[in-house]
């Protein structure tokens, strides 16, 4: 079942230029998306005076990628909530509230208890999963199926790319057909038809994040600094890296790096730098030279052909990945740092598709 690869998150990894495919696949039709699961709901969601995402772990974080590009097509006001911490909090869902319950395997229990809670309160509840026939499937009014195929590996990582494409199709449906949108809803839709092409080229980075993984082997600690479309990928990453690395990680918003964070910044804790070219671009640079000030050991992952401006010098390391639409990145920029959590693992010798202490489906309280 593993084919050529040692791992299977090494093998779901690599094999996201498919999965992406199959996402997609009869959903674009030259310049407009048609999701089946949601076609007779649209109206109703546009009417929502708010759209809540919820789930857990990686599906959380698809949610977050998403929700920047969700709010800027629909202007209706996106939420977010951890299943667990909407639970605790009992917090307000509204009969005019569109519920998005995200999550892989469609079991997971702290997601299935808040769509009971959502479906009591009177929300529509919309479902994002991989898994046919699951629970939330189910349960929910509608929603997608992302069609990734069976992942095996505990930690999760071409559903959330499917995910993440799921989530801004269903972005393109709700938002309206204004003349003022459509150049910039075109080149998105133009953008998914290259993503796995593009996604692709950045999987021939895997060398290049070994040999980071190896400098990065011995690290007590790493930090992950992103803001708007990656801020998610800051998160996401540093979770890869702990769940399955089992070193410590955290992924922040650079925004907030004065608030704190910068006290933890000296020569030895390695800081990823998530710096692409979107409208936070001259924001992130600041941050670079503010974590250089203080001699931060620093990665920067950037745009082609920007590692001499984000790192002038040559006093940092660059990951250089392709550009692609703003919204689209996070798909791109999750991939490097998938594959430095898989080549972590396997260098400190831990269990890759199974580890310590974790299940891939949380289905108990
Ligand atoms: C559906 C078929 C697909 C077929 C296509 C042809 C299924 C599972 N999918 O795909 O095989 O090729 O039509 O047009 O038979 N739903 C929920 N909650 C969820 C997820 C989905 O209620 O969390 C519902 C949807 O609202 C929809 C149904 O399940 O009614 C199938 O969803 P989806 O597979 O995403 O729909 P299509 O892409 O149209
Ligand atoms: C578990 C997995 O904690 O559940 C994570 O180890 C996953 O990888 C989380 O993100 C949520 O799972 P699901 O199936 O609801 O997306």
């Amino acid at each position: 079942k593993k084919g050529n690869y040692d791992h299977f998150m090494q093998k779901e990894i690599h094999e996201q230029p498919h999965s992406l495919t199959t996402t997609m696949r009869g959903r674009l039709k030259d310049k407009s998306v048609i999701l089946g699961g949601l076609k007779d709901h649209l109206k109703t969601i546009r009417h929502s005076r708010r759209v809540v995402f919820i789930g857990c772990g990686t599906s959380y974080n698809a949610a977050l990628a998403a929700r920047p590009f969700l709010e800027e097509l629909s202007g209706i006001p996106v939420t977010m909530e951890i299943a667990s911490d909407l639970l605790d909090r009992e917090g307000p869902i509204y009969r005019e509230d569109t519920a998005v319950f995200v999550s892989q395997s469609g079991e997971t229990a702290d997601t299935l208890l808040a769509l009971d809670y959502a479906l009591e309160n009177g929300a529509l509840c919309v479902g994002i999963t991989n898994t046919v026939g699951s629970a939330l499937a189910r349960k929910t009014h509608c929603g997608v199926h992302i069609n990734a195929g069976c992942e095996i590996g505990v930690a999760s990582t071409k559903a959330y790319t499917s995910q993440i494409v799921v989530m801004t199709m269903m972005a393109l449906a709700i938002g309206d057909d204004r003349i003022s949108n459509q150049a910039r809803r075109e080149s998105i839709i133009d953008g998914l038809y290259k993503l796995p092409s593009v996604v692709g080229e950045v999987l021939k980075l895997d060398g290049q994040i070994n040999d980071l993984a190896k400098s990065l082997i011995d690290a007590q600690s790493l930090l992950v600094f992103g803001r708007g479309y990656n801020y998610a990928t800051a998160l996401e990453g540093a979770l890869k890296v702990k769940e399955v690395a089992l070193m410590h990680s955290e992924g922040m918003l650079a925004g907030e790096m004065k608030h704190g964070p910068l006290a933890l910044v000296d020569e030895t804790l390695p800081i990823i730098v998530i710096a692409t070219r979107d409208s936070c671009f001259s924001k992130q640079q600041s941050v670079i030279q503010q974590l250089r000030a203080r001699k931060g050991r620093l990665v920067v992952m950037c745009s082609e052909g920007d590692a001499s401006l984000v790192c002038p010098g040559g006093s940092c390391r660059v990951i250089e990945v392709p550009q692609v639409a703003d919204c689209l990145q996070p798909v791109i920029n999750i991939i490097p740092l998938q594959l430095l959590a898989y080549h972590l693992t396997v260098l400190r010798g831990f269990d890759v598709d199974q580890p310590r202490n974790l299940a891939k489906s949380v289905t108990t309280l």
